[in-house]
């Protein structure tokens, strides 16, 4: 499955679980509100080719391809079992999307490839090194002017929060999130704009929406 040395964190960190994903984000992640206000924050217009990065079960794909059928919607993920659950979705909703097999930190397009990245609950998996490359091949990819939309564990925003990340902060691969470097790292990836949109309380922390642009040509 990794084509890097790298460890490879599956859906829910255990191959065996990958089957029970969809139910398990949808009722503790707040899946809905958080999906469907990153499509909104995404502002894709008609014509534009959209890469979900880590994409699953294809949920999120599949919102953006609903809601914007004129756009030309890319999955990719590195875990070809997800990916075969992902098909089987598309194909029951009737919805053309491109679903690939490939790593995060080693995307296999062009450059200027896509006008908007998205990415949900995938960036806690990687380690550093692996975010920031995932994250530099997101600016490769991106047209100048594209935007990077991510939903992914933050910074806890209050005491609630705070309790509730003391087990997500162990995983060595979250803690980067919970200490709140994902906005520096995007920086330093060569995006620019970058900010914390929202936050939302779940079961196991903060999750924050970001966005950030590629500096137009
Ligand atoms: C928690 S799931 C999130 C799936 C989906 N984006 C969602 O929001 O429901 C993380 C996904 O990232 C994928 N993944 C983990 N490491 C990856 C990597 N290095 N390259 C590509 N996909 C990766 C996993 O296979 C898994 O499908």
């Amino acid at each position: 499955m990794s084509r890097t040395r790298e460890p490879y964190i599956p859906a829910l960190r255990f191959g065996w679980l990958t089957a029970l994903y969809d139910p398990v984000v949808r009722w503790t992640m707040r899946e809905a509100a958080f999906k469907g206000r990153l499509v909104e924050q995404a502002r894709i217009q008609p014509g534009h080719r959209v890469l979900d990065l880590g994409c699953g079960t294809a949920t999120l794909a599949i919102l953006i391809k609903q809601a914007h059928p004129d756009a030309l919607v890319v999955g990719l993920d590195g875990d070809p079992k997800i990916l075969g659950l992902a098909r089987s979705k598309a194909g029951a909703a009737g919805l053309d999307i491109g679903l690939d097999c490939g790593m995060a930190d080693a995307l296999p397009y062009p450059g200027s490839s896509f006008d908007r990245v998205v990415s949900s609950l995938v960036i806690h998996h990687l380690t550093r090194d692996a975010k920031r490359r995932a994250l530099r091949e997101a600016v490769r990819v991106l047209t100048p002017g594209g935007e990077l939309h991510v939903a992914d564990f933050g910074k806890p925003h209050n005491a609630l929060m705070y309790c509730s990340s003391l087990i997500m902060r162990h995983f060595e691969e979250v803690s980067d999130n919970i200490e709140g470097l994902l906005p520096q790292m995007i920086r330093e990836a060569g995006f620019d704009s970058v900010e914390v949109t929202t936050h939302y309380s779940t079961v196991f922390g903060t999750l924050s929406l970001l966005k950030a642009s590629k500096v137009g040509e």
